[in-house]
């Protein structure tokens, strides 16, 4: 468990949704509650939220166990849209409330973030939302927040795995408090047969990505992996029980080249 500067507290490791058809979540998010995760990560872009919510409706694990996160889509931001969007999304889940909502990209250009901030708050205030924060945020749209918001996102998810470690982020994160989620922590698969990766993991007898998701939780960061396929969503979750050693950090550490998988979220804005 990690816990946010407002005290609620969120499994370091969670599943993630993004690419699982909407007629296909409701299976697999079940498989992930059966092996042991207690947090999903979607979105209403989505379109899987009502699948999330039918799982965990299905399955019996109590609602209060299972931290569900969602995320505000780019066409609804601004105050209204916002508190609109909301409901529709609580409603597809069927949760009650959400732990964690999240603004998906910050969207500079648009300059509607701190509208949207405004309506979290209020969705925060009037229960619909145990926390609330941000994905996609760079520095200067957290530091405006800082400036011009009456409070702080506890959360910044972010893209994040050995070939861009988002340094700058972290630190500032660190500095205030605000947790660092690491999406596409795998960078989407195409780390796993790098070769210092695949020597790490060897000498602990585990799969590159088992490597992977450990660098991530002793560096501290929020990790919500995806995947399709039982035997990996079983293995993406086998990583509590070894530990690698500080030259196999610094190993990959060493693998920063500050690549993206994903867009970057100073030009991104996809409606
Ligand atoms: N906030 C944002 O803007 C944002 C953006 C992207 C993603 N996200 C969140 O982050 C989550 C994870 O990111 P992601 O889905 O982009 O990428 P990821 O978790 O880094 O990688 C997923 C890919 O890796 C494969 N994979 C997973 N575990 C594996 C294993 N043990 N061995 C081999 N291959 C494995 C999966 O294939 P199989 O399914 O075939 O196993 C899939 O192709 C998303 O689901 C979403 O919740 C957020």
């Amino acid at each position: 468990m990690v816990t946010l500067r407002d005290g609620v507290e969120m499994p370091q490791l969670g599943f993630g949704v993004f690419q699982i058809p909407p007629e296909e979540t409701q299976e697999k998010v079940e498989e992930a509650l059966a092996v042991g995760y207690r947090h999903v990560d979607t979105a209403a872009a989505y379109r899987n939220e009502a699948g999330v919510g039918a799982a965990i409706a299905a399955t019996g694990v109590r609602r209060e166990d299972v931290f569900v996160t969602t995320k505000l889509w780019n066409s609804e931001q601004g105050y209204d849209s916002t508190l609109r969007a909301f409901e529709k999304s609580l409603e597809r889940l069927g949760t009650g409330n959400v732990d964690l909502y999240l603004i998906h990209w910050p969207l500079p250009s648009r300059d509607l973030f701190l509208d949207t901030w405004r309506a979290f708050e209020r969705i925060q205030e009037e229960g619909g939302a145990r926390s609330i924060g941000v994905s996609n945020f760079r520095v200067e749209d957290l530091e405006r927040l800082e400036r011009e918001a009456e409070t702080r996102p506890t959360v910044n998810q972010i893209e994040l795995h050995p070939r861009l470690q988002q340094e700058e982020l972290r630190s500032w994160h660190a500095d205030h408090d605000v947790a660092t989620e690491a999406w596409s922590p795998l960078a989407q698969g195409g780390l796993l047969e790098e070769g210092t990766i695949e020597t790490v993991a060897a000498h602990h007898d585990r799969t590159p990505a088992q490597a992977i998701l450990r660098w991530h939780l002793q560096i501290g960061n929020v990790v919500i992996p995806k995947s399709s396929n039982p035997e990996r969503i079983r293995q993406n979750f086998e990583v509590f029980d070894f530990e690698l050693s500080e030259d196999d950090m610094a190993a990959l550490e060493r693998l920063d080249e500050g690549e993206r998988t994903g867009p970057n979220p100073g030009s991104f804005d996809v409606a």
